[in-house]
């Protein structure tokens, strides 16, 4: 067995495990906003038309065909206006049961409110007394960003901002799903994914100013954040260092030839620090995670030096500085400091303090198969003396929120840590 395939198979296992002591929580929501529109009171029309309403939405067939879902039940001043929306990537079921999800949410995160939008990392739902369909509304907005900046902000900031005005158009332009995704390198070993999103019922000069709207929260509060997901009633932006939207069936196979499911566990700990905020004790489980997930890259790697060690014959081939790190036992042992000194170097890329500038596990396969590709230096680890890193949260993803409602006269923004509010509760006035 190859050492790629030894990697992937351990960190497939190992992922296998950490699955089964990790309980899948339901998804929290990214936010949720009740309006101040009025209440409606227990058993009046008004609710019966909404839960009529609101309980055809999991069973619909729209959904099937475009991922969209709008509609209206009853008569002024009983109206009740629902639009439902998933990801465009998102194939039917795993659509089908988010939008379940807020169903069942929404009308106990917002009782008796006449109005309420939630959205989620995978669908939004919102209603209203108001028509609300067909109609743009890019005036409130909601902003998330990961705390980490990128290790040169102007040059992130230059590759974002490309990336997210050239897919403006294109999801403007979709037909049933106005929907576009792409993906742009930021260094050899660091992609940036992006997707933008509008609700199909508006026009294409309505989405591309939502985008636009939206594209101006994120250069005001996502300057150089390696992570942000921005929304408005009628649109969303997401831009990530991980890939977290799904390529379409019929894509090109990507560039880099990865191993096929790639069990990239720095990534699953990222989704579930973001869907768990908020919650205080949580915090420990994620911490364990992000700590088995770079525990297990370097095991993995000094692993496959093990191995290459007890293989390699000899050769009196001895390295420059970093030898002196070698037990001397190794080092006349075994011909092969070159690649011990390799692996090192690897294991000190995956512990750089900056989780942005870290190879992802499939680099790491990649720079363990092919010895000609060239690898970057590494800056400091996380567990270096000087940290200017919170030591309490030496490895989080930390995420802070803001909130700008432009439809009012003044222009909120709040910052909020991770001890002090959970973005699920948040109301902007
Ligand atoms: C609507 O109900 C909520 C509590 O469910 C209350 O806080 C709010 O003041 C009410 N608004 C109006 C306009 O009555
Ligand atoms: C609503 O209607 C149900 C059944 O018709 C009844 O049991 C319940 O008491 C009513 N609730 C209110 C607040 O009127
Ligand atoms: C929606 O969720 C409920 C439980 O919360 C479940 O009983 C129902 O089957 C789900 N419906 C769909 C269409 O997934
Ligand atoms: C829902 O939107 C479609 C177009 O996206 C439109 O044809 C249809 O009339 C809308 N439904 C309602 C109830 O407004
Ligand atoms: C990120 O950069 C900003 C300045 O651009 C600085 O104020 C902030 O402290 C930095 N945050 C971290 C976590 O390094
Ligand atoms: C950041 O990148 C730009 C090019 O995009 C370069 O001119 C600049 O020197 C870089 N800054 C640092 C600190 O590396
Ligand atoms: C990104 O880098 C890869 C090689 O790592 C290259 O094949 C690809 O064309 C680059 N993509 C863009 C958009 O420059």
């Amino acid at each position: 067995m190859d050492y790629p395939r030894l990697a992937f198979w351990f960190l497939f296992i190992l992922n296998f495990l950490v699955s089964l002591t990790t309980p899948q929580p339901a998804p929290r929501a990214r936010y949720n906003r009740c309006s101040t529109s009025g209440n409606y009171t227990t058993n009046s029309t008004y609710s019966k038309n909404l839960n009529a309403l609101l309980s055809s939405i999991p069973a619909s067939s729209d959904l099937n065909s475009d991922g969209f879902f709008n509609a209206s039940i009853g008569q002024n001043p009983d109206q009740v206006y629902a639009i439902g929306l998933c990801r465009g990537d998102l194939a039917v079921g795993s659509c089908h049961s988010c939008l379940n999800n807020s169903v069942q949410a929404i009308t106990q995160a917002c009782p008796n409110q006449k109005e309420a939008s939630r959205w989620y990392d995978h669908c939004m739902l919102r209603f209203s007394n108001r028509n609300i369909l067909s109609t743009m509304e890019g005036g409130f907005g909601f902003t998330v960003w990961n705390k980490a900046n990128a290790t040169n902000q102007t040059q992130f900031n230059d590759v974002v901002g490309n990336l997210l005005s050239g897919l403006r158009d294109p999801a403007a332009a979709g037909g049933v799903r106005k929907y576009a995704a792409g993906v742009a390198n930021y260094t050899s070993l660091l992609k940036i994914y992006a997707m933008e999103q509008c609700t199909p019922d508006i026009s294409v000069m309505d989405c591309g100013r939502c985008l636009d709207a939206v594209m101006t929260d994120v250069s005001t509060y996502c300057n150089g954040k390696v992570g942000c997901y921005s929304i408005k009633p009628s649109c969303v932006l997401r831009y990530e260092t991980n890939q977290f939207y799904q390529l379409p069936a019929d894509a090109p196979p990507p560039l880099m030839p990865q191993p096929a499911p790639t069990p990239v566990l720095v990534n699953a700990a990222y989704e579930q620090h973001s869907s768990l905020r908020g919650g205080g004790n949580n915090k420990s489980r994620t911490l364990i995670i992000i700590a088995i997930s770079t525990a297990s890259a370097v095991l993995v790697v000094v692993l496959i030096c093990l191995f290459l060690r007890l293989r390699k014959g000899k050769q009196n081939n001895v390295g420059r500085t970093g030898s002196n790190l070698i037990d001397p036992i190794l080092r006349a042992d075994s011909g092969s400091i070159r690649d011990i000194i390799r692996c090192i170097h690897i294991g000190l890329l995956c512990v750089q303090e900056n989780v942005a500038s870290r190879p992802t596990m499939a680099s790491v396969v990649l720079m363990l198969n092919s010895f000609s590709i060239t690898l970057p230096l590494p800056s400091e680890p996380a567990f270096f003396m000087h940290s200017s890193i919170d030591p309490e949260f030496p490895l989080l993803h930390e995420y802070s929120s803001g909130t700008k409602d432009s439809s009012q006269s003044t222009s909120k923004s709040a910052h909020f840590s991770e001890n002090e509010a959970s973005i699920s509760e948040l109301h902007p006035r």
